[in-house]
């Protein structure tokens, strides 16, 4: 059905698909299910469009007769081991991050994807506008990973990474970068993007003529990995998810500046 666009004026505007991932009852697949289903009513009128708009203050959704209530809002930090997807279902059955989750009583999201193959850390919320906060590139939340490459990395290929890189979606905004070691064959490096493009640091790598043979997240903003098993996750502090609403590039360069400055 074709979108329309919404109602004039300053109300909590949304579609009812939306309505329903907002809400934290589910994604907005499982809603375009349950709305062509016809088990979703609008103040007690069957609607059977997901695009329909929804005054979020003052219309009455239900599903299954069942008023929809708005979640408390839930954060979790998981340690994504390799061969797991960031998706809910794998057509193919592979195992995905809800396989190490528990059941948090709230339909909660991945924020951002890490690719088959990258590990490390990857919240999930059910809070949709604080993962926007960190996804969206404007808002320029750093995110630092730390990468084996294939080969040995000379500092003009670092200098390159750091200035951006041309890549097929257009050249690379500035990143961070610092070598941690060389072996006789390989560097391996730490890289803070504030973009997140589709397979962004394989493809910065293969930029430089370099592959990535080994990659993990450790830092999104200023929460780091830290002693997390692989597998494991655990609830983000109140004052973590605070220090993300507000985390800007500088705020955190600053931080690691004075950290730097004040150690022995
Ligand atoms: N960059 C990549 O290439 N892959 C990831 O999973 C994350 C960032």
């Amino acid at each position: 059905m074709a979108k329309s666009t919404p109602p004039p004026g300053d109300r909590p505007i949304k579609t009812l698909e939306r309505v329903f991932s907002k809400a934290g009852a589910g994604s907005r697949t499982d809603a375009r299910i349950w709305i062509g289903a016809g088990r979703v009513r609008v103040n007690g009128k069957v609607v059977q469009n997901p695009d329909h708009w929804v005054d979020t203050k003052l219309d009455r959704v239900t599903l299954d007769g069942k008023p929809l209530r708005a979640a408390s809002k839930v954060y979790v930090l998981l340690y994504k081991p390799k061969g797991y997807l960031t998706t809910y279902r794998d057509p193919e059955g592979r195992p995905t991050v809800y396989d190490l989750v528990p059941d948090l009583g709230q339909w909660v999201a991945p924020v951002g994807r890490l690719d088959l193959d990258t590990s490390g850390l990857l919240i999930l919320t059910n809070d949709t506008d604080f993962a926007e906060r960190i996804t969206n590139p404007a808002h320029k939340v750093p995110k630092t990973y730390q990468i084996k490459a294939s080969t040995l990395l000379t500092d003009a290929h670092l200098e390159q990474l750091r200035q951006g890189v041309t890549l097929t979606d257009g050249p690379t905004a500035p990143a961070e970068v610092t070598r941690l070691r060389d072996s006789e064959k390989f560097t391996v490096l730490e890289m803070t993007i504030t973009e997140g493009r589709n397979r962004q640091v394989r493809r910065m790598l293969e930029a430089v003529e370099s592959r990535v043979r080994k990659l993990v997240r450790i830092a999104i903003g200023p929460i780091r990995i830290g002693e997390l098993p692989i597998g494991k996750w655990r609830d983000l502090t109140p004052d973590e998810v605070l220090s993300l609403r507000g985390v800007s590039t500088a705020k955190v360069h600053a931080a690691r500046r004075a950290a730097r400055e004040t150690q022995p």
